[in-house]
């Protein structure tokens, strides 16, 4: 056994002796294999320690960012309120979103990263078509921004949309076409209606609210997620500091939107409200039913489709109120003291010239 061992090893020096030169280089390459491997061990090992403690310092970065933000807004103090001289919550509990009530930059923290989009629907009927691109520039500088915004504009002119009109990043404008009223109030009675239609049809798909807004506007200063809500509406700029009983809702008890001079909360204003899609579909398939009953009596309320949105706003309490500064009208004095910024407000117009009819 021990021989034959012998004789083997023997055999195995032989070998070795034989080829001694190729065993040298051999055991270089493989010394070379070992080197190479070590080095690129440690290279992975380099690599990962250098991520992990690069991540861990960027992660370092953002809290400080965040942090500092959070600095910089202003603490809220329970024993400060920041308006005395307005309302600033209703009997509901609804906030009523006014200038100083609410910091732009914590709102659009709390906002922006959700990838909202809001469709945005505009009539712009007949001669009405005018106004489309002051509304449209002025949106771009001052609703929304930064949001995803999808414009509808219901018109029967798509001919006369205005084509010099450049619309931000995330921004869309679809046409949708509407036949031609012969009455200005028959575009009003039929805007319920068709705003329900196309949320039923196509808005609901791509979009998480919607607002309704009149197109002889004109936007003026930030109009953005502070006003987004389930349901919101807007206090007319004429009537706020009116009792109830002297509000211009419909008060012949035929009509569908009658409601009682010891009823109401606010005179809402028409030009603009919105909410979730679902709420606001609601809302505009309750008027709309209302709108025709009205009309199967021969009876149209006496501001058209605004005054069966006072009476369901009456009924479906608003979740979010926005104050006059968000429908102001050109036509009225800026010098009210509780007004700090006008941000959207109705353009003077020649109505008997724009309209089809008085
Ligand atoms: C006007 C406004 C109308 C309607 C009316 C109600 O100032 O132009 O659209 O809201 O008030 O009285
Ligand atoms: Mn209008």
């Amino acid at each position: 056994m021990t021989s034959l061992r012998l004789v083997m090893v023997g055999r195995l020096l032989v070998v070795c002796n034989c080829c001694c030169n190729t065993a040298n280089e051999r055991m270089r390459g493989r010394e070379h294999f070992l080197l190479s491997l070590v080095m690129a061990g440690g290279v992975v090992i380099c690599w990962l320690v250098f991520s992990y403690c690069a991540s861990v310092s960027l992660n370092q970065v953002h809290r400080q960012v965040v942090l500092n933000h959070r600095l910089q807004s202003k603490q809220a103090q329970l024993m400060e309120p920041v308006r005395t001289d307005v309302l600033t919550v209703t009997p509901w509990l609804a906030p009523i979103v006014w200038e100083g009530t609410f910091d732009p930059q914590v709102i659009d923290e709390a906002f922006m990263s959700q990838n909202l989009t809001i469709a945005t629907t505009v009539f712009a009927v007949g001669k009405y078509t005018r106004f489309l691109q002051d509304f449209l520039e002025s949106a771009e500088k001052h609703f929304m921004v930064g949001l995803d915004v999808h414009y509808y504009v219901f018109t029967d002119r798509p001919g006369n949309m205005p084509d010099n009109v450049t619309l931000g990043v995330g921004r869309l404008l679809s046409i949708v076409r509407v036949p031609k009223f012969a009455r200005w109030q028959e575009i009003s009675l039929r805007r319920m209606e068709l705003i329900q239609t196309a949320i039923k049809d196509h808005i609901h798909r791509g979009a998480n609210y919607i607002f309704c807004l009149d197109v002889d506007m004109r936007f003026h200063s930030r109009v953005g997620p502070e006003a987004l809500g389930r349901l919101v509406a807007a206090i007319h700029p004429w009537f706020y500091t009116y009792p109830r009983s002297q509000y211009p809702y419909e008060r012949r008890t035929i009509s569908t939107a009658y409601i009682p001079l010891d009823q109401g909360d606010f005179y809402y204003q028409a030009n603009i409200f919105g909410g979730a899609l679902e709420d606001v579909y609601r809302l505009t398939k309750t008027c709309r039913e209302h709108l025709e009953v009205d009309k199967s009596v021969g009876v149209e309320a006496v501001w058209q489709e605004e005054s069966h949105l006072n009476w369901y706003l009456l009924r479906n309490k608003p979740t979010k109120l926005l104050s006059p500064e968000y429908v102001w009208d050109d036509a009225k004095e800026r010098d009210a003291k509780e007004i700090k910024l006008v941000r959207f407000s109705s353009v003077i117009k020649n109505k008997a010239e724009v309209r089809e009819n008085l």
